[in-house]
């Protein structure tokens, strides 16, 4: 039976009480779970003996103009698949429980959090760093999970980890997609009829470069046009930016050496943005 905590004295005393040598596991979320979600539950369960989740639509790292009213917010679904996928415990908590009104503390990381939607999203990650690390101290987990999916914030959080010595393992799961290889996405549930028709061809362009570089093409800048090209011509789909990267770094790169690269990209389908990456070599 899952237990549902949604206040920081319920959930310390709940992790006071696991035996000392428990290997504890994080799994943090937003909800509006979907099998992305899950499959890092799966995870966290095959490297821990105790998992937790939280579940907070944290609005320090929303912009203005995004989407945190209409978030989707579906609790008693999520807290039934979490149920059905053996998580222990839920952190379920208000936004005061976790913000006081003079909240003045927060995480800035200055490097990895700077291009791509770090660029777009004025202090998104910094609302993600601060919330990780609150939900690090509140939790003291020996491992935390994060989806590929969103490859900057794991990068951002990997970054924190190592730069403020939090001593928490970070696993990165890998993107779980519909059958038609969309990402899966909370935002998905958005998309109009013909926009989620369009979306596969986030992955395709990934997939069309993916592709030139098994053929042995190592130019970034050729295979970005080749990924451009298959999205270019769509009036329902608006790139905003499709950038071969470093993986760790998040750098640019121009050829593309042993380590691989990160292809990453974020596109507006009517008001609604999805992102996806696909990780070449190495
Ligand atoms: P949320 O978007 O709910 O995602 C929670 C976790 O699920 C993240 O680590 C994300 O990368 C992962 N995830 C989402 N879609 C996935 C997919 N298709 N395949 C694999 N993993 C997927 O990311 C956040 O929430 C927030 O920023 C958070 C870290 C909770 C901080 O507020």
């Amino acid at each position: 039976m899952i237990i549902v905590l949604r206040t920081i004295s319920e959930l310390r005393a709940w992790r006071n009480a696991l035996p000392p040598g428990s290997r504890l596991g994080l799994v943090p979320t937003m909800g509006a779970l979907h099998a992305g979600h899950i499959s890092l539950v799966d995870l966290a369960r095959t490297h821990c003996d105790t998992v937790i989740t939280s579940i907070f639509v944290n609005p320090l790292q929303f912009g203005p103009k995004e989407d945190l009213a209409r978030y989707p917010r579906p609790i008693e679904n999520d807290i039934a698949m979490l149920e059905a996928a053996g998580v222990d415990a839920l952190f379920l908590p208000e936004y005061g429980e976790v913000y006081l009104p003079d909240n003045s503390t927060y995480v800035v990381e200055e490097a990895v959090s700077l291009p791509l939607c770090g660029a777009l999203r004025p202090g998104h990650f910094r609302g993600v760093a601060t919330v990780v690390l609150k939900l690090f101290n509140l939790t003291q987990p020996h491992f935390a999970f994060f989806g590929q999916k969103d490859a900057q914030q794991c990068a951002v959080i990997e970054r924190m980890v190592r730069d403020l010595n939090v001593p928490v393992e970070i696993v990165r799961g890998a993107i779980v997609r519909e059958e038609d290889g969309l990402a899966m996405s909370s935002r998905n549930v958005y998309l109009e009829p013909s926009q989620r028709a369009l979306a596969p061809l986030l992955y395709q362009s990934l997939l069309a470069a993916s592709q030139a570089y098994a053929a042995g093409e190592r130019d970034a800048q050729k295979l970005e046009a080749i990924g451009r090209a298959l999205l270019g011509d769509q009036p329902g789909i608006e790139v905003q930016y499709w950038e071969i990267r470093d993986r760790q770094s998040l750098a640019p790169i121009h050829t593309i050496g042993p380590d691989g690269c990160l292809i990453a990209l974020a596109a507006y389908l009517g008001n609604t943005r999805l992102i996806d990456n696909l990780i070449l070599g190495a």
